[in-house]
């Protein structure tokens, strides 16, 4: 039987809609990606805020890359490497401490820690403010056992050794009698501390360190501003993870703090409570303020141990009333969300060796080596905070000579070939 001819209208029909098939195909494939964006959208402002700002938070995550051959696999999580961070970069930084303003009269005092620092700054009688570790010289115990005080007077607990507001030993019974005993040799070990044109305090604990320090901070604040709180929060991560990410370099002040600005992403605190201006005061300090100048937030990360930091918060506020203690409540709420996230990013990327925005990181990791370099050109470990150095002319010299290669040490850096013979 023979097969029917088809019509014309079938042969045109057939390609027609095989055309038309095609066309619609691409057309689909053309918007859906707009309608997934569109529908996830809808989506998302939908979720209950904090959901919508959790994941906000996870985009604005660095994106982990791959690792740097220079960096050590421990980066994270070595104490050795800690050991050294602690000689290498926090003894040699300026780093801030508190507000002018927490000082009234002479005498009131504050005592901080800073890794294995501890120290204390106080008004002296002469107005000046000054910073001391916390060393008695006798042998070694605290002088100021409070976070905070105010005595014209310190005396260690321990034998009775007392000290005036300007650091001078003033009685050390038994001692004094004593042929050959000299109390100027035995004042408190001072520090060298700046104040800066808004009433910020800073210190340094290098014995011999640049004075040269710039401040970025270009707004002054209002003379009336008084601490409404401040609070610590332990943190489970290394302190790295949450300071550098932008040029670190002991000699310049230029840093990004990290931990604010995730801060700042997470929480849309900031956003919301119209906080346009961030400075950096340190590279371990962000300051935030108030668009109309009332308030100001600093927050501090500082290193604790090679997991744990402290994440250290004080509030300033130009207002006495209950607004500015409620506005901490939230504040407090915020950093502790803010801080769980963080943590959970830090176990994900300290279990992975990998070093998320690795950038970063390198000029810090530079002056690690620059640090473990001079070590190896002394022979020995180099603690730029010891006092000493600056006990005798020989330690004078000695520190000379320890400048110059530690000068040499930085030159010779961009030769170094990863970190092949340095001590980690
Ligand atoms: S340790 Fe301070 S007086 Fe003895």
């Amino acid at each position: 039987m023979e097969a029917l001819p088809s019509l014309p209208s079938e042969r045109i029909l057939v390609p027609l809609l095989a055309v038309a098939s095609a066309a619609f195909v691409a057309y689909i494939a053309l918007q859906l990606p707009r309608w997934t964006h569109r529908i996830s959208r809808r989506l998302l402002s939908s979720l209950p805020k904090s959901t919508a700002k959790e994941a906000a938070f996870e985009e604005s995550q660095p994106v982990i890359v791959s690792k740097e051959l220079d960096f050590p696999s421990d980066w994270w999580t070595s104490r050795k490497l800690f050991e050294l961070e602690k000689r290498a970069v926090i003894s040699k930084t300026w780093l801030h401490v508190c507000h002018s303003t927490l000082f009234k009269k002479a005498g009131d005092y504050r005592a901080f820690q800073i890794a294995d620092f501890s120290f204390f700054v106080v008004l002296g009688k002469d107005g000046r403010l000054r910073a001391f570790h916390n060393i008695c010289r006798h042998r070694a115990y605290s002088v100021v056992t409070k976070s905070e005080g105010s005595c014209l007077v310190m005396r260690c607990k321990y034998h009775g050794w007392s000290y005036d507001t300007q650091g001078k030993l003033i009685k050390a019974p038994k001692f004094e009698d004593n042929q050959g005993f000299s109390k100027s040799d035995n004042n408190l070990f001072e520090i060298r501390t700046f104040i800066d044109s808004s009433g910020f305090v800073y210190a340094n604990f290098d014995v011999y360190g640049s004075d040269g320090l710039t401040i970025r901070v270009g707004v002054p604040i209002r003379a009336k501003l008084t601490l409404v709180d401040s609070w610590g929060v332990e943190a489970n991560f290394n302190w790295k993870f949450a300071v550098p990410s932008g040029a670190f370099s002991v000699s310049s002040l230029i840093y990004l703090n990290k931990f604010a600005e995730l801060l700042t992403k997470a929480s849309g605190l900031f956003e919301s409570w119209k906080w346009p201006t961030e400075f950096e005061l340190s590279p371990l300090t962000r300051l935030m303020r108030s668009s109309n100048g009332e308030h100001w937030l600093t927050i501090t990360v500082i290193p604790v141990s090679e997991s744990q930091s402290t994440i250290q918060c004080s509030f300033y506020s130009s207002r006495t009333d209950s607004k500015a203690a409620l506005r901490v409540t939230a504040v407090k709420q915020e950093i502790d969300d803010s801080i769980q996230k963080l943590e959970r990013c830090f176990t994900i990327v300290s279990a992975s060796d990998e070093i998320p925005d690795a950038a970063s990181q390198e000029p810090l990791l530079a002056e690690i080596k620059a640090h473990s370099r001079l070590e190896r050109l002394m022979g020995g470990e180099v603690h730029p905070a010891s006092r000493m150095r600056a006990t005798s002319q020989a330690c004078k010299v000695a520190d000379d000579l320890c400048r110059e290669l530690e000068l040499a040490a930085h030159e010779k850096l961009p030769a170094l070939n990863g970190l092949d013979g340095l001590a980690w």
